[in-house]
């Protein structure tokens, strides 16, 4: 009976343990090359994310910013040197600035900035208050079952005004410009008897 019951607590705790937001590092600075701090340079100087990051409107990924956008202001600013060897360096050998993730996703999982930032979603949604952390960590899971908590009613999260889009392209095409996604998934219903949103398929985020 007492060895059931332990198995069954070990059981649990493992369970438990698994979907805690400690296993998936959430608030577990990266080691870096330099000790970036995004507090200083968004929160106290007011850069852009997209100073830094410029791909994040358009592309699938973000971008990481490069020894020159750094070194533009520290050959000026804050030059000391020791600290800043690693991008003098980087710059010397025309290789890329080598930063550590807190963010990465598996290989098997798609994820596109650009489609979530043109629908209205802010950086803090997913990465939180990032002008005010010393060292980047992690705030949400990142797990299938974060990215579905949004994908099942995206509305929710949505700024009022945004639209909603991710229509399948047959269906935005035959229904034309403006179809609402409510308009297109109540005709399917009439049509098929079912509705699975395209935001929880599958394949939309593994191909
Ligand atoms: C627009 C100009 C500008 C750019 C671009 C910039 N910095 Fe800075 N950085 C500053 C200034 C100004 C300070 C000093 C802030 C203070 O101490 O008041 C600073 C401070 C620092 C410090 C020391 C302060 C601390 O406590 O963190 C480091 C390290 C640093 N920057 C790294 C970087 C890196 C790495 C990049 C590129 C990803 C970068 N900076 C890009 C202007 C810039
Ligand atoms: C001056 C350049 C600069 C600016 C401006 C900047 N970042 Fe960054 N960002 C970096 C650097 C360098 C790193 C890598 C080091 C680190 O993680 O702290 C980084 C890392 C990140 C990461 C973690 C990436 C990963 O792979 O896990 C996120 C998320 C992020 N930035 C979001 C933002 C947001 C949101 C803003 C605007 C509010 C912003 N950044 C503005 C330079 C910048
Ligand atoms: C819907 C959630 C979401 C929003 C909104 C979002 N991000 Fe991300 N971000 C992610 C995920 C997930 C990753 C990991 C992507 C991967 O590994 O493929 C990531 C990764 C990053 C990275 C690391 C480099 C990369 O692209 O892999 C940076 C930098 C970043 N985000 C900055 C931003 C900035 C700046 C904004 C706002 C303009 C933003 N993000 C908005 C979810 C989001
Ligand atoms: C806060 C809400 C929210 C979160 C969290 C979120 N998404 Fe999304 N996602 C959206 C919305 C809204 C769209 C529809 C954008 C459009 O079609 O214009 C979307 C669209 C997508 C698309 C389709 C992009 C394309 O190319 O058309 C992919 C892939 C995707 N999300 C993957 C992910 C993954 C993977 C995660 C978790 C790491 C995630 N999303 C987390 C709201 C979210
Ligand atoms: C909104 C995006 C999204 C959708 C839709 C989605 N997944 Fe995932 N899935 C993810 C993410 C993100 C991960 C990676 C989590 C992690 O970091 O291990 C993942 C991981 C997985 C894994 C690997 C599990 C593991 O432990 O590493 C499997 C298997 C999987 N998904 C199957 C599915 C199946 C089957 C469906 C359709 C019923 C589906 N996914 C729909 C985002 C999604």
């Amino acid at each position: 009976m007492l060895g059931a019951l332990g198995a069954l607590a070990t059981a649990a705790a493992a369970f438990a343990f698994v979907r805690s937001d400690r296993a998936w590092g959430v608030g577990e600075a990266a080691p870096q090359p330099i000790p970036y701090s995004h507090q200083v340079h968004v929160g106290q100087l007011g850069l852009d994310c997209r100073y830094c990051h410029a791909g994040v409107e358009r592309a699938a990924a973000a971008g990481m910013p490069t020894a020159e956008t750094c070194l533009g202001c520290h050959r000026a600013v804050w030059n000391v040197t020791a600290q800043f060897a690693p991008l003098e360096s980087a710059l010397a050998l025309g290789a890329p600035v080598v930063w550590s993730s807190v963010h990465r996703l598996p290989e098997h999982v798609r994820f596109h900035h650009g489609a979530h930032v043109a629908a209205g979603l802010g950086c803090g949604t997913c990465h939180g208050e990032v002008q005010a952390m010393p060292r980047t960590v992690k705030v949400h899971p990142m797990s299938m079952g974060w990215c579905l908590d949004c994908h099942r009613d995206p509305r929710a999260r949505l700024p009022p005004e945004a639209g909603i889009v991710a229509l399948p392209g047959a269906v935005a095409d035959a229904m034309g410009p403006g179809a609402s996604a409510r308009a297109v998934a109540a005709q399917r219903v009439e049509h098929f008897g079912v509705e699975i949103p395209p935001l929880t398929r599958c394949s939309t985020c593994h191909r």
